[in-house]
């Protein structure tokens, strides 16, 4: 239940066409009871390009389209809004400083509040005939890595900061977030949280930089600081084309799992892997690339791989795997660990932090042992010629050096698991 008393009751979703530079007005979202049923406009269906927002959830037809049993809202809307950061800051503005219950307000309300900048290529507006994009303000990152503490300290942010940190509330994820632009290429800022209680930012680039050193497809990353000398991850985003106002519409693995958000658990790689094959473009390749990044997250201790860490470009007709993002180092004890994700099917729910668990499901992705193996052998040698020098990129001292390479690989990780003898050379 919500104490969102004079919550809007409408949004009109804009949507930017492939190709398209300015927006359109595609349908409207109504609250009803405890959900949001959405419907295409006459005028957006009468178009020649228009496409759905994501098929199967809202295939491009007349009438109203409900959400399924146990969705409150179609999950490609969702994967246009506010997680738990974007949330806080929302909460903190409207409510004020310190409120923390996410459900004090309404999805519409969050919607409706959050900077137009969103991921995706989807925005959300009062009107269905005029637009105007929220979240122009801006502010210098050593700003905005301070009004982030503040946030998380239950603080009173300053007026302006509050604004130019609102428009970056529309970006998904928990961790303390803002959106920056340096001349025409747009990036994520990932600040540290103030519960770290490790360099968890040098992890995140550390993973990621290894990530594309071991031959994935991964989003660029940058480190720097801000806010007194504190960590900063920049992620340049694949979402947005350079030197144009275009965008790209994407979909999460949650949206394409048609798993609801409270049931994350339930999501599998290996179902992933069957949608793959039946709608995304060029399916060998992007299988192996699953492939290659489920043995990766697993060899850099990233055990936080929910399915809203995983996504699909949509273009209105086909898929394709976006880059990677948002891989992280954890640091853990010894002992068992599992994956956000199931490695095999629900029938078979292995989600163990292990590769060789991995290699006996690499038909799952169309791959015999031999080339999962070489997948695996490929990024341990990487990883071993690699490590000095992205360590050095990272800052990091010899003490959190070791920290971190004692997750990467993981003991636990490689157990039952020999190596070839041959080796496949670093990709
Ligand atoms: N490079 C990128 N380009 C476009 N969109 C991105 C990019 N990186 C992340 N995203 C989007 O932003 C969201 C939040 O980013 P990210 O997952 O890095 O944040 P997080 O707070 O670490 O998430 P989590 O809650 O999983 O820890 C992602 O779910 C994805 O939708
Ligand atoms: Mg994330």
């Amino acid at each position: 239940m919500t104490s969102d008393g004079g919550a809007p009751q409408t949004a009109f979703v804009w949507i930017w066409l492939p190709g398209a530079e300015e927006p359109v007005v595609a349908g409207r979202l109504d609250q009803r009871a405890d959900q949001l049923i959405f419907g295409y406009g006459r005028s957006y269906q009468a178009r020649s390009d228009a496409i759905s927002i994501y098929e199967p959830e809202l295939p491009l037809r007349p009438g109203v389209i409900e959400p399924p049993d146990g969705f409150e809202v179609a999950n490609c809307i969702l994967d246009a809004g506010p997680d738990s950061w974007g949330r806080r800051v929302i909460i903190n503005k409207l409510l004020g400083p310190g409120q923390a219950d996410a459900g004090a307000l309404s999805e519409l309300t969050y919607l409706l509040s959050s900077g137009s900048n969103r991921i995706g290529a989807l925005d959300f507006q009062g009107s269905p005939t005029e637009y105007r994009p929220r979240g122009e303000e801006t502010a210098s990152l050593e700003d905005l890595a301070r009004a982030s503490d503040l946030i998380q300290a239950g603080e009173p942010v300053p007026e302006q900061l509050e604004a130019a940190l609102a428009a970056g509330s529309s970006v998904g994820g928990a961790r303390p977030k803002v959106l920056l632009r340096d001349d025409d290429r747009q990036m994520i800022a990932k600040f540290e949280a103030l519960t770290d209680s490790y360099p968890i930012v040098r992890g995140e680039f550390l993973a990621m930089r290894m990530a594309s050193l071991c031959g994935l497809r991964v989003a660029p990353v940058r480190l720097t600081s801000a806010g007194g000398g504190k960590d900063v991850l920049l992620v340049e985003r694949f979402d947005r084309i350079r030197g144009t106002r275009r965008r790209r519409a994407m979909v999460s693995a949650l949206t394409l799992l048609g798993i609801p958000e409270m049931a994350p658990r339930e999501a599998s790689y290996a179902r992933l892997a069957q949608i793959i094959r039946e709608r995304f473009r060029d399916p060998q390749e992007t299988l192996r690339e699953l492939f290659a990044r489920i043995t990766f997250n697993i060899l850099s201790g990233n055990t936080d791989d929910h399915a809203r860490n995983h996504a699909a470009f949509w273009d209105g007709d086909g898929l394709t795997l976006t880059p990677a993002y948002d891989i992280c180092t954890y640091v853990r004890g010894g002992g068992e660990a599992t994956q956000s994700m199931m490695i095999g099917l629900p029938e078979d729910p292995f989600r163990f932090s292990q590769i060789a668990g991995c290699i006996e499901r690499a038909g799952l992705y169309g791959l015999s042992a031999v080339e999962a193996r070489e997948i695996v052998d490929g990024q341990l040698t990487a990883i071993e010629e690699h490590w000095d020098a992205v360590c050095d990129e990272a800052g990091l001292p010899q003490q959190t050096r070791a920290m971190f390479r004692r997750m990467f690989p993981h003991r636990y990780a490689l157990e039952g698991f020999t190596r070839s003898e041959v080796q496949s050379g670093g990709r």
